[in-house]
């Protein structure tokens, strides 16, 4: 009993210094320019999200965001770099479906996407589109199931690798159709989306917020939406679904992550900031324009969105694997 006083008086100490240190840090942070890690290539959907994000977070939090695209392995390379950051609140990772993917998908992969991050929110909810060089010769949906089933052999399929929505896409379109196409990957859908109007590949499942203005201005053959249902922004696109692709649907989603470790109180700042931002004009504006839906205020929270993860994790891994999706 006498032995215990003086050591919860030093717990004590220890404890109001503790919360002393997290509460200055708090109280000035953010100091500095804040870093988010994109694990695509620039000029690509995550990228246009993660810097049209960045621009709103900056101007809340009254410093730079600087985007810093770390591309290769489908999205793995950049959140190992994150995984190892320095976790001082200063470096924040944007992801997609890749996070609970990549698992099944890559055995030997160093990160834990459960344990080796703190989850900040969830942002938004993106349809996929199907499309093909503009020269193609399929005009719709119905001469695109029969053209790829009769020429399989000498149609190029671009991707951004295994971990990419638009390799999960393009290998449930292939499965669907029961074809093999050869597959090019590309370190991001922008430079896949390049080759595709340069006419070097064929054909390539990605993202509204990179296609609809390719979409709008012809410079694509436009076959449908991956979505279950039609979506507001391209409301007489048909879905693959109600042409011919029964039940075909990706959706995807993206979430913001840090290091694991970094300070709580910046966490909780940098959310508060996330939470402004998805309700600022200029941002659900330009999302609204490249039919991204901005996800509801319960999903931009830390607990939704690694419960989130945990579930998209338990529904994918026994699929990839039991359909061999860990190749092109
Ligand atoms: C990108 O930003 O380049 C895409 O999200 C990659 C992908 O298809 O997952």
């Amino acid at each position: 009993m006498l032995f215990q006083r003086p050591i919860n008086i030093a717990l004590s100490a220890l404890a109001l210094s503790f919360s002393f240190a997290s509460s200055a840090q708090a109280a000035d942070y953010p100091s500095r320019p804040i870093t988010l890690v994109v694990p695509f290539a620039a000029g690509g959907p995550t990228d246009v999200v993660a810097r049209s994000l960045g621009a709103e977070l900056g101007k809340i939090l009254k410093q730079p965001i600087v985007v810093e695209n770390r591309t290769g392995a489908g999205g793995t390379v950049a959140a190992n770099y994150v995984a190892n950051a320095a976790p001082d609140g200063y470096t924040y990772f944007i992801h997609h479906n890749g996070m609970a993917t990549a698992t099944a998908l890559y055995p030997a992969l160093k990160y834990d996407p459960l344990k080796s991050f703190e989850y900040v929110g969830e942002v938004i909810d993106v349809p996929m589109t199907l499309l093909a060089r503009k020269d193609f010769p399929a005009n719709n949906m119905a001469e695109f199931i029969t053209y790829a089933k009769a020429n399989a052999d000498k149609i190029n399929l671009a991707n951004a690798g295994p971990g990419a929505v638009s390799q999960l896409c393009g290998s449930l379109l292939q499965q669907a159709l029961g074809v093999k196409f050869t597959t090019i990957p590309y370190q991001g859908t922008g430079p896949a989306m390049s080759a595709l109007l340069g006419g070097q590949v064929d054909v390539l499942c990605d993202q509204t917020t990179q296609t609809i203005p390719h979409i709008q201005a012809g410079n694509v053959k436009f076959y449908g939406v991956t979505t279950l249902n039609r979506i507001s922004k391209l409301p007489d696109a048909p879905t693959l679904n109600e042409q011919g692709l029964k039940d075909f649907e990706v959706k995807v989603w993206h979430g913001i992550y840090a290091p694991k470790g970094t300070p709580a109180a910046d966490i909780a700042i940098f959310n508060k900031a996330l939470k402004a931002a998805l309700k600022s004009p200029d941002f659900t504006a330009k999302m609204a324009d490249l039919g991204a839906e901005i996800v509801s205020e319960d999903r931009q929270t830390p607990e939704s969105l690694k419960k989130w993860v945990q579930s998209e994790i338990n529904k994918w891994t026994p699929i990839l694997k039991a359909e061999g999706i860990n190749v092109n």
